[in-house]
């Protein structure tokens, strides 16, 4: 069911004011700020948003250059982070607590929306809540919808591709995850190959669109034998590129017939595998009454994928949801979410809380994965 966004205060009608939080995300190669206000039922109003992107800057390198992401996000992390606190009307004194991004990412672009959030947590007086990007992917569909955990997650973006069940704020088990590229990777690393422009994605499937012959290009079936519910891109990364080299004056047709085929494999793999984590998912929660299947991360976008899993969805007997494609991508709500029902449990930080280039979301990843950090907020034993 979808949440009825009141456009003003006055108009909700619950007596709580619940919580307001500033989100802050900077990991990657989008800068973003966010003002939200989470009810103790668990509605969300976003009040105020903004994101600035990177592509310009990336595209001469067909991929995220770290260092003039982090440049870029701290020119203009304070900037944005005035904005929505200018556009919700609101002061830092009106700021239940300030949540950024504190990891996994490129670390001199986390450290960008975390010390910034630091400050304005320190001139706030309120607390900070340090969030690991990931959850903030998985919680997503709740700023939106009316979800209820336990629900599967299918977290598809540049830097990841994991199948997660959700049973809380922070309480995820991770059911399978990339053993190479991530998805977002295997388009952006094609793209790159072909010629197709940055960020790879969006250029496969706009290229895709004009295919006549995709099936002429035969691409492998990841893990066909696997019985896990891991993922692998590598192989089809390879075969793509040595296809790609073996025509010898390559037209806009071959890009198209070559993108839609990768296209295709890929959406075929990510519902290959989330078909057994649905299985799994069944048989660990076997009286749900209606299991979710949750698509978000960057790759969510592509429509082609977004149908194929919709439809296995569906044939498993599963709801299917996917975030707006704002909250698909990088974004700062999800982040100001996640510190909002983290703070709702009263699960914050110190001020010391660390900056993590790595940071596993589940506890079993957490045993076998030192975090860069020692942070309390740490993957949870
Ligand atoms: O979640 P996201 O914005 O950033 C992180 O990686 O955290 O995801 C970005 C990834 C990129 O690899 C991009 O190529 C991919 O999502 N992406 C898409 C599409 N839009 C973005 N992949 C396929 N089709 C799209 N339409
Ligand atoms: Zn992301």
């Amino acid at each position: 069911m979808a949440l009825s966004h009141a456009s003003t205060p006055e108009q909700i009608p619950y007596s709580s004011q619940g919580l307001v939080v500033l989100g802050l995300e900077s990991s990657c190669d989008d800068t973003a700020a966010a003002i939200l206000r989470r009810y103790d039922d668990g509605r969300v109003e976003v009040l105020a948003e903004a994101v600035s992107g990177q592509n310009e800057d990336h595209a001469p390198y067909g991929g995220v250059v770290p260092e003039i992401a982090a440049r870029a996000h701290t020119e203009k992390i304070d900037v944005l982070a005035k904005k929505v606190l200018r556009e919700s009307g609101l002061s830092v004194r009106d700021l239940d607590g300030v949540a950024a991004t504190a990891g996994p990412g490129l670390i001199g672009g986390v450290m960008a929306a975390l010390m910034t959030a630091k400050g304005i947590a320190m001139g706030a007086g309120a607390p900070l809540i340090a969030v690991n990007h990931l959850e903030g992917h998985a919680l997503s569909p709740r700023l939106t919808e009316r979800l209820d955990f336990p629900y599967l997650l299918l977290l598809v973006s540049g830097g990841h591709t994991q199948l997660l069940i959700v049973e809380g704020v922070g309480q995820m088990t991770r059911l399978g995850s990339t053993i190479d590229d991530a998805a977002g990777e295997a388009f952006d690393k094609t793209a790159k190959v072909m010629g197709l422009g940055f960020p790879g994605g969006p250029a496969v499937e706009r290229f895709a669109k004009t295919a006549q012959d995709p099936e002429r290009f035969e691409l492998p079936r990841m893990l066909a034998r696997d019985k896990s519910c891991d993922f692998s891109f590598a192989g089809l990364k390879t075969a793509a590129r040595r296809a790609w080299e073996a025509i010898e004056k390559p037209s806009d047709q071959d890009r198209a017939d070559l993108a839609a085929a990768v296209q295709s494999a890929i959406a075929r793999h990510l519902t290959e595998r989330t078909r057994r984590a649905m299985e799994m998912f069944k048989a660990r929660f076997p009286d749900e009454a209606q299991p979710r299947l949750v698509v978000a991360g960057g790759v969510a976008a592509n429509a082609m994928v977004r149908a194929s899993l919709k439809a296995e969805a569906e044939a498993q007997g599963f709801d299917w949801l996917a975030p707006p494609l704002k909250y698909c991508t990088d974004n700062a709500a999800m982040i100001a979410l996640a510190g909002a029902e983290h703070l709702a449990l009263g699960d914050v930080d110190g001020l010391d809380a660390p900056a993590r280039a790595r940071w596993p979301l589940d506890a079993d990843a957490a045993k076998t994965a030192p975090a860069s950090g020692s942070g309390r907020k740490g993957p949870k034993a």
